[in-house]
């Protein structure tokens, strides 16, 4: 069986490297990637899944990090052929090259680390330490600083280039992911993934930087339901920036998806001269749903924005829209936007990374493997597809990945599973699924365990995540599809793997962690969350229910593992925090023997459940 995918990928290396690459050299890159790849890979991954693309200043060469075969890969502009592959010794999370031709590849782990990677021969000059899901990199060649989102640290690192040390961190909002620059390099806009605080107060911020002096402006709050912000991009003249983002309904019940009733897809500009909200568009139309907006670019005089569930571009007419608008309002009709915007279909699925030089704009799908190249022009038209790999209908957990971030699948393309579980995991949000009933919103799970943890649901009424699956399709994407696709789905969903919490120390429990192994076992925690999945899998009443729960409702005990990413806690999110779990929510020791642990003994407790 080894010796089958092994050879199976070979061959998929040797068809996807470039003819002009002698046969032995194609060979060669093949193996150092296949080495590589089986070292942090399952083995069923012949994917690339690339995560992010640039060009050269000349237009030559295109570069594309994977994450799923982590390389970074080099690509004619003028042809989809791969004619050089830099191997990372970590999965990639982006990239930036320097003018004097180093990559700088951030690599996510619980110690990230920056990987400096020389063009002209490929060697690995020095793996930089960074925090934990350190990403979208950016340089600041003035500076000759390096800007690195720490998403699992909450921080942004600015390292400086001549020697390679961190300069300085800056704390910003929850998970940020994306960063833009402005052109003098003086200003810089972080996109924060997710919400702070208890579900019912939840605000997703955009951190605006001082460049120079290397300090947090402000953190400036989405508009109402503002969330999963995946791309941000500035005007050229500094004045604006463009955040693509999702807007979720999640105080009405879940009854419809039409005219984004649940989630839809949204543009906030800000202006970056008075540190406001200027506007906020909707990017969807009427009948059609635009989800999972996802990278935006601006070039002089349109913004682009990719849709990674709708498989889409949009090509907006920036001016005439600013002109437009001029109220920092939501606009919520959903025509509005199409009189200044065209949707551009992509060949392949899940378009996720783009770079634009002059009128080219080169995408890569992430699912498929596929790059597009879209001309601009008055109609603007994909002018070029390559498929870097050929499709593997055999990898079941790829082909129900790729389905779970597919918005297609929904009734008019409004959302995907993903729209509510990014990565497999939660929105932070409550949402009044009709499941068990109205009027009792629950918070979003994770999906991490969720087919080796029966039953689902935070009330267990799904005996299992597989029934769980089918009815997500049919009651919340309000889709008929047929049973191989939730199958895929279920395959995805069980092979997704625990990322190490960013608290361990060495790869270890803290020493406070350590200490609070031991509180876990005298509060009676282990009792209902016994490791290694830490749950009993059965249901309990611990004095969590609230006005809209049934009088002495039981609820499912949830997994420990990953609660350092699934804040806010409890069914209905009420606990931003671990600490508030086991103090406000916990007043009569109906969840574990809580109240008479002192101040150290119950952050030791947080410390060790948030190491799991
Ligand atoms: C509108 C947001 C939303 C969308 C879209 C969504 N979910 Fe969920 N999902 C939730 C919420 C909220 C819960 C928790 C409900 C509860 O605890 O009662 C949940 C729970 C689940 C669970 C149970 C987890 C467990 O361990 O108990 C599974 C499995 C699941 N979702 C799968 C899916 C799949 C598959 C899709 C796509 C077909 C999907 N979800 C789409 C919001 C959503
Ligand atoms: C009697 C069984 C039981 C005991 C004992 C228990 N738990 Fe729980 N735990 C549960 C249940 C049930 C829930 C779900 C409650 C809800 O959703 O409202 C839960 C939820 C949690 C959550 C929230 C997880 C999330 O993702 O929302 C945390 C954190 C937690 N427990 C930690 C602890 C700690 C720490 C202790 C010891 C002080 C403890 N539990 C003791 C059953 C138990």
């Amino acid at each position: 069986m080894e010796l089958f995918y092994r050879n199976r990928r070979r061959a998929i290396w040797a068809a996807a490297l470039e003819s002009k690459v002698p046969h032995s050299l194609s060979l060669w890159l093949a193996g150092v990637i296949l080495m590589l790849s089986s070292a942090c890979y399952a083995e069923s991954h012949s994917w690339l899944a690339p995560c992010a693309i640039t060009i050269t200043p000349d237009e030559t060469t295109l570069y594309v990090a994977c994450v799923r075969t982590p390389a970074v890969l080099a690509l004619p502009a003028s042809r989809g052929a791969i004619s050089k592959a830099f191997p990372l010794p970590g999965q990639p999370t982006g990239f930036a090259i320097s003018e004097n031709g180093l990559i700088y590849g951030t690599c996510a782990g619980y110690k990230g680390f920056i990987s400096v990677i020389d063009l002209t021969n490929g060697t690995i000059k020095t793996n930089l330490p960074a925090r934990p899901g350190a990403c979208a990199p950016l340089l600041n060649p003035a500076t000759h600083q390096l800007f690195v989102c720490n998403q699992f640290d909450h921080s942004l690192s600015v390292f400086d280039l001549s020697g390679g040390q961190e300069l300085k961190r800056i704390p910003v909002g929850r998970e940020p992911v994306a960063a833009a620059l402005t052109p003098n390099g003086r200003g810089l806009v972080v996109a924060n993934l997710l919400a702070d605080g208890p579900a019912d107060a939840a605000v997703t911020t955009v951190s605006i930087i001082d460049a120079v002096s290397l300090t947090l402006r402000t953190n400036l709050a989405l508009p109402s339901g503002g969330i999963l912000p995946r791309g941000v991009a500035i005007s050229p003249d500094g004045r604006w920036a463009a955040v693509a983002h999702q807007r979720a309904q999640f105080n009405v019940p879940a009854t419809q998806v039409e005219m984004g009733w649940m989630n839809a897809a949204a543009l906030t500009l800000i202006d970056l001269e008075t540190l406001s909200r200027f506007a906020t568009v909707l990017l969807d139309s009427p009948d059609r749903g635009a989800a999972g907006p996802w990278a935006v670019a601006w070039t002089n005089d349109k913004l682009l924005i990719t849709h990674a569930g709708t498989h889409e571009l949009s090509v907006i007419n920036a001016p005439a829209l600013l002109t437009k608008l001029s109220s920092g309002e939501v606009n919520e009709d959903f025509s509005f936007i199409d009189a200044f915007r065209q949707r551009i279909a992509l060949p392949g699925q899940g378009p996720r990374a783009m770079v634009v030089r002059g009128d080219q704009v080169f995408i890569a799908s992430f699912f498929t493997d596929t790059i597009n190249r879209v001309t601009l022009s008055e109609k603007p038209v994909v002018t070029a597809t390559w498929q870097l790999t050929p499709n593997d209908p055999t990898d079941l957990a790829r082909e129900g990945e790729r389905l779970f971030n597919d918005a297609s699948l929904c009734r008019q393309g409004w959302q995907s599973c993903a729209s509510c579980h990014p990565d497999g995991r939660a929105d932070g949000l409550n949402w009044d699924l009709l499941n068990d009933g109205i009027g009792n919103p629950k918070n979003t799970k994770s999906l991490l365990l969720s087919h080796q943890t029966p039953p689902a649901m935070s009330l267990g009424i799904r005996d299992t995540a597989e029934h769980a699956v089918r009815s997500g399709l049919r009651n919340i994407l309000f889709a008929l599809r047929p049973e191989a696709e939730a199958r895929a789905i279920d395959a995805y969903l069980k092979s997704m793997q625990s990322y190490p919490s960013p608290h361990l120390v060495a790869g270890g429990l803290s020493p406070a962690a350590l200490r609070g192994q031991k509180v876990f076992t005298m509060a009676g925690c282990a009792q209902c969350h016994p490791a290694p999945l830490f749950t009993d899998k059965k249901r309990h009443g611990v004095g969590t229910a609230n006005t809209h729960d049934r009088p002495g409702g039981l609820f499912d005990t949830p997994t420990l593992v990953e609660a350092w990413r699934t804040a806010p806690y409890l069914h209905d999110g009420s606990a931003a925090t671990i600490q508030d779990v086991l103090t406000t929510k916990n007043p009569q020791d109906q969840h574990g023997r809580t109240s008479q642990l002192t101040a150290e003994q119950l952050a030791d407790l947080a410390a060790y459940v948030l190491s799991l």
